[in-house]
């Protein structure tokens, strides 16, 4: 259930709803609701320091893990995500995707992921320059731009962020490095399109999906949006 190499879907266009923003008395069924179409499933964990906001933990990826085939994407806003690698690959995390700010030596986590048996993320804040992760581009199948200072959903996607997926997407190609670009923070359908022309193939949405009445139709509609 990994994610597929970018490679091999450079053209699409990915959705990863957020359960941030899901019904978590309901999670199991609001997860196997959008499993057709969407491409992974967001799990925010946030610890209270490195974040101003508590979520959830490995039990709760264990739990959801039957109820979809798709790669569960654990984004770890925690403090130091290095004693819960491999809790959360044991869960049932397929990518994991670590804050640069958060990792003293960003090389060695990224190994310890991949050992752990799931594919590399890297974040940064909007605050964060791209040189915190120019020197680890060969060793990650993701970065994620965060286009929100982490915590919460519902936030207003932050304008400067496009210029900077338009960035990286140049190093990535002229360094030959074919990586995803995700992005997380108040996307919705006024603003993917322009997004997705910057660069980036793979979407956070919370709230543009599980916040609509139908959130199937919220992902296609997200999807439309890069066509037209
Ligand atoms: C914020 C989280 C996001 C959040 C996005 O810290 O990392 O994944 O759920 O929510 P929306 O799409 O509502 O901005
Ligand atoms: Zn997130």
């Amino acid at each position: 259930m990994k994610l597929k190499p970018y490679a091999e879907c450079k053209d699409k266009v990915l959705i990863s709803p957020s359960i941030l923003s899901a019904d978590f008395a309901n999670l199991g069924e609001d997860i196997r609701k959008v499993s057709q179409d969407a491409d992974t499933i967001h799990v925010d964990v946030m610890d209270g320091v490195f974040v101003p906001n508590l979520t959830i933990g490995m039990p709760v990826v264990k739990a959801i893990r039957p109820y979809t085939d798709l790669p569960i994407d654990c984004h770890l806003m925690v403090h130091d995500p290095t004693p819960f690698i491999e809790g959360f690959a044991e869960a049932g995390a397929d990518l994991i995707t670590v804050h640069a700010e958060t990792c003293q030596h960003l090389h060695r986590v990224t190994q310890q992921i991949r050992q752990a048996g799931c594919d590399v993320g890297v974040v940064i804040n909007p605050a964060t320059s791209l040189s915190a992760v120019e020197e680890i581009l060969d060793e990650v199948d993701m970065i994620l731009l965060m286009s929100v200072n982490p915590g919460f959903g519902g936030q207003k996607y932050i304008e400067s962020t496009t210029d900077k997926i338009r960035r990286l997407r140049q190093m990535m190609i002229e360094r030959g490095i074919e990586a995803h670009i995700q992005v997380d923070g108040g996307i919705g359908t006024g603003n993917i399109k322009d997004v997705y022309e910057a660069g980036a193939n793979c979407f956070v949405a919370g709230s543009s999906v599980y916040g609509k009445p139908d959130p199937v139709q919220a992902i296609r509609d997200l999807k439309a949006a890069c066509e037209v």
